[in-house]
């Protein structure tokens, strides 16, 4: 590789947030072992444009930009990563850098697990002559049917994947009567899922409406893919909690309430999950995931006990906060735009991700340092002061100060501790008149 820099191994990098946009690029291609012209495209859009958006989906007009950042820090499963987050809300990169540090740890850091990539295939059968009956011949056929799903899809067979079960389910309406829905367990490998479970539900609905007399309706994936989970752990020491105005035990003992608060009232766990899927989506938007899948899963997930709760819990003990979550994460690192996107293909290759597992018990960990970042915010300062801090260059930005100045209007707002739009204005204004009294004096 022309020009690669000897890769750097640690992703612990100190004050990364105040290096200028070049030099962050350099830190990332030294980490990366890639050359910083390579990197320096991420900044250009690395190619993607209208003829790519317009293969991509239907109508297309042009190309839309976010932010791509990196956080810092992490450690999962034993390996330093940076990890690309696309997100135009300000303070949630910085904020999960900064949990990845307190997670960190000598050993494996945070540690992920992703289960076997089994995704769910539903057919909804109505009109149904007898129930019982059509239930037990759907049974009593599962083998064929497996194996006819099979059939749809021999490469994944031959990567060690495919239909693994199926199951069953008798439901009731009130106004429709009862319908069967059959759910089908395929084990994906490293894809999505979505392409290979709907092609599988359409071929096997001729064979179960003449198994049961019934109808089929509906052919497609279930979005709660409870089969297919990462659960992720990770825990800080109370000494790193500790700040001069709060002992680490009280920031610990006061995360935990913030998350049981999260575990019993559904109107916070909607706030707190949220926090979770700004680190969550922010990746799955970098990697080129099917976000939305994602974010349907996790809150479905999220209430399956009856009651929507918390994905995470925190609790205070043996002088460490631990915390925890299991959610629902189909992720695929083959088909959907992985391939496609030349931003999206860079990235999945610079991070060395070799399973779609890998990816998701990233994601999972970022969910769940973007959590941690929230909720000891909230638990000690509150989140506005760091926010609007990070908020003001953004708020400079529509104010209308140029870039050289966007930097000084951001930081009077916060000296000044008066972080609007309005005073942002006041500020231009005043640069603007002392640059024309410059360049008068100067012309004299
Ligand atoms: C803001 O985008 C996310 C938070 O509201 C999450 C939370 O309240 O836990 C800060």
């Amino acid at each position: 590789m022309a020009n690669s820099l000897k890769p750097m191994h640690s992703s612990r990098i100190s004050g990364f947030y105040k290096q200028t946009v070049a030099e962050r690029q350099a830190s990332l291609a030294q980490f990366l072992g890639q050359s910083i012209d390579n990197v320096r495209q991420l900044g250009d859009g690395a190619g993607f444009g209208i003829e790519i958006a317009d293969v991509l989906v239907e109508n297309a007009v042009g190309v839309f930009g976010l932010p791509l950042g990196i956080a810092c820090n992490f450690r999962v499963n034993g390996r330093d990563r940076l990890v690309p987050m696309v997100i135009e809300e300000s303070s949630v990169i910085a904020a999960a850098s900064n949990a990845a540090r307190l997670l960190r740890n000598e050993e494996q850091g945070i540690v992920a697990e992703a289960s076997a990539p089994v995704m769910i295939g539903q057919l909804q059968v109505m009109d149904i002559p007898d129930i019982e009956r059509g239930s037990q011949r759907i049974l009593a056929d599962k083998e064929r049917l497996i194996e006819l799903a099979n059939r749809t899809r021999p490469t994944l067979l031959a990567r060690g994947g495919g239909a693994r079960d199926l199951v069953v389910r008798v439901l009731h309406s009130k106004d429709h009567g009862s319908m069967i829905v059959v759910h089908l367990h395929v084990d994906v490998c490293d894809a999505m899922g979505a392409n290979i479970i709907n092609t599988m539900m359409e071929a096997l609905a001729p064979e179960v409406e003449e198994l049961s007399s019934g109808r089929v309706y509906l052919k497609i994936l279930s979005n709660l893919t409870d089969l297919r989970t990462v659960r992720v752990r990770g825990a800080v020491p109370v000494a790193r909690l500790s700040r001069p105005e709060m002992d680490g035990v009280e920031v610990a003992q006061r995360i935990e309430r913030a998350s049981v608060f999260a575990e019993v009232d559904p109107y916070r766990a909607a706030t707190h999950n949220k926090g979770i899927m700004n680190g969550i989506d922010a990746v799955l938007l970098a990697t080129g995931q099917d976000f939305r899948a994602v974010e349907a899963g996790a809150h479905a997930y999220a209430a399956r006990s009856g009651q929507y709760s918390s994905l995470s819990r925190w609790r205070y003990r043996d002088g460490a906060l631990h915390g925890e979550m299991e959610l629902p994460l189909a992720v695929g690192i083959v088909g959907g735009i992985t391939r496609v996107h030349p931003i999206v293909q860079r990235l999945m290759e610079w991070m060395g991700i070799r399973e779609a597992a890998e990816l998701a018990e990233m994601t999972a960990a970022v969910g769940l340092a973007q959590n941690l970042a929230a909720i000891l915010a909230l638990s000690t300062e509150g989140i506005q002061r760091g926010h609007m801090s990070l908020h003001a260059r953004n708020i400079a930005i529509q104010a209308g100060a140029s870039t050289a100045h966007v930097d000084e209007v951001a930081e009077r707002m916060r000296r000044d501790n008066r972080v609007s739009e309005g005073y942002a204005r006041e500020i231009v204004a005043e640069i603007e008149t002392r640059e024309i009294a410059f360049r008068r004096a100067a012309s004299l």
